[in-house]
């Protein structure tokens, strides 16, 4: 049985009270704060880099889940290494050399995450499946919460699972999950979700049980 963990993205979060936020979706019952990093060349978006990440660890106390939207990716491992990332993911398409990238991070002593934009065919993880510890399918065209769910990779996170079979990795799925998509991906072999709106909306720090219902009902 594979437990589902819920992975809220700070994306969705206040952008002035990173801190508390992350403080609070813990206390409400997050598994992993995920961390969406934009360079604005990778995704058509910006958000935050390593001084930032260094700055949320010490309020994270179960899993730092970081996502690199950037390319390339290699010059910044060290920096997100030591800004205290427990998974790095990096995203198959944001360079010609995934293999030596992956290597890298676990180099760097991170766990490693490889990502597929909806796009992208699960052909493209084959050969770095063995030197992953998460894949992670986008079930948005990423930059932007608040999107809505690409149905169509529904049936990629099935094949994910074929091609993971029973190694020890993780099948993260990450976009508009909300109570009624995230029974889906669960069903075709998801074992955490990322949700940023449905996390966040409606709560507040000053309002963190709405977080916890919010995370109960994915
Ligand atoms: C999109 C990010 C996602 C996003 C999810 O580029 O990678 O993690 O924050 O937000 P929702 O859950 O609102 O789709
Ligand atoms: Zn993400």
């Amino acid at each position: 049985d594979r437990s589902i963990k819920i992975a809220p993205s700070i994306l969705s979060a206040d952008f002035a009270n990173f801190g508390a936020e992350i403080r609070a979706i813990e206390a409400q019952g997050a598994d992993w704060v995920h961390v969406d990093v934009m360079d604005g060349h990778f995704v058509p978006n910006l958000t935050f880099g390593p001084p930032a990440v260094a700055a949320f660890r010490p309020h994270v106390k179960t899993v730092m889940d970081v996502h690199l939207m950037i390319a390339p990716v290699d010059p910044y491992i060290e920096a997100f290494a030591r800004a205290g990332a427990d998974i790095i993911t990096a995203h198959v398409e944001a360079g010609p050399h995934i293999h030596r990238t992956l290597q890298a991070i676990r180099a760097a002593g991170c766990k490693a995450g490889v990502s597929l934009n909806p796009g992208t065919p699960v052909e493209a993880i084959e050969n770095v499946i063995d030197i992953v510890d998460l894949v992670l399918v986008m079930s948005v065209n990423p930059g932007f919460g608040g999107q809505s769910f690409i149905e169509s990779q529904v049936e990629k996170v099935a094949r994910v699972r074929q091609l993971v079979g029973d190694r020890p990795v993780h099948i993260e799925v990450d976009g508009g999950i909300t109570p009624v998509t995230a029974p889906k991906v669960v069903a075709a072999g998801a074992d955490v979700l990322v949700a940023g709106s449905a996390v966040f909306k409606g709560g507040s720090v000053d309002r963190p049980e709405i977080y916890g219902a919010n995370i109960r009902a994915i």
